[in-house]
């Protein structure tokens, strides 16, 4: 099946004063997205900017498919404008998704920013199972708590500036869940998405506790389809595609 469709704007309304969550409504089937997976979607009217942006499958409704996002640049300015009825050209779902976990392992699910876009749609997946650990930089910044809080098992928050949760960084929340734990042996997955420099420390502190891991990047992307190697990272396994061989990626490969 073509990953490349048309899509109506069914809703576009803003979170808070710079994140939107965008509902569109594709014209024909499109393939099922699966958690973790990301879609190129159009810019704008005019070819300035020329290339579609990279955004994460959030969640499917029954009003479409759905993505969370943040005001960065000129793409994400275009996008906030768009109106209800607007028809918009796409492409996915592209990359690879989250593994599943292994039976009777619990995912631990670790979010910083928009990076929850991603995280959320395993949330869901998970159906109660997973913990989650969700930072951002103030109150204001933490989206959709109420329906994460239904879908895990476990939840605890933290800002920057301790304006909701805890007064600290996803990174400290996932070293005292860890030594909370230690005397347990309960077996864990990390799922994580976020800023890269928290991937990274994130990542460091599970390898050294023998947690078994993944990791969902976002570099700048041309293509999105695995053409213009725009988008490489270094891995033990030499550079490798986020958009085709990624985004998601077993923590232990990537050389950060
Ligand atoms: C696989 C993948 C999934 C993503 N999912 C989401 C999501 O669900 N929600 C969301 O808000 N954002 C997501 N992003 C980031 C999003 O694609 C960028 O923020 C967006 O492309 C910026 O477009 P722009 O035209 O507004 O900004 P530009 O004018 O292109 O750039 C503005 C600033 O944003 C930076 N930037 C551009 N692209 C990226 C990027 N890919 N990652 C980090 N910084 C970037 C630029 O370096 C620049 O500093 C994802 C990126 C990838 C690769
Ligand atoms: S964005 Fe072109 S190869 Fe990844």
């Amino acid at each position: 099946m073509s990953r490349y469709f048309r899509a109506k704007i069914a809703d576009n309304h803003s979170l808070n004063s710079k994140t939107f969550l965008i509902t569109i409504s594709p014209f024909k089937k499109a393939p099922a997205p699966k958690p973790g997976q990301f879609y190129m979607i159009e810019a704008g009217d005019s070819y300035d900017p020329l290339l579609k942006r990279p955004f994460s499958f959030f969640r499917k409704t029954s009003g479409g498919i759905q993505f969370l996002y943040t005001v960065k640049g000129k793409g994400t300015s275009l996008m906030k404008d768009y109106k209800r009825g607007k028809v918009i050209s796409i492409i996915g779902p592209l990359g690879t998704g989250y593994p599943k976990p292994e039976k009777g392992v619990t995912p631990l699910l670790v979010a910083g920013g928009t990076g929850i876009a991603s995280i959320f749609s395993l949330a869901e997946n998970f159906s109660k199972r997973s913990c989650l650990m969700y930072g951002a930089k103030c109150k204001d910044e933490l989206l959709i708590i109420n329906e994460l809080k239904c879908l895990c098992n476990k939840s605890v928050v933290c800002t920057d500036d301790g304006s909701a949760g805890e007064k600290c960084t996803v990174a400290d929340l996932l070293n005292n869940f860890i030594n909370s734990r230690l005397a347990h042996t309960d077996p864990y997955v990390l799922y994580a998405c976020g800023p890269k420099p928290m991937l990274e420390v994130i990542s460091r502190i599970a390898i050294k506790h023998g947690i078994k891991g993944y990791v969902s990047l976002e570099e700048n992307m041309a293509c999105g389809f695995g053409a213009c190697l725009g988008c490489v990272v270094k891995t033990v396994n030499g550079y490798k595609r986020v958009c085709k061989e990624g985004p998601v990626f077993p923590i232990e490969e990537i050389i950060w």
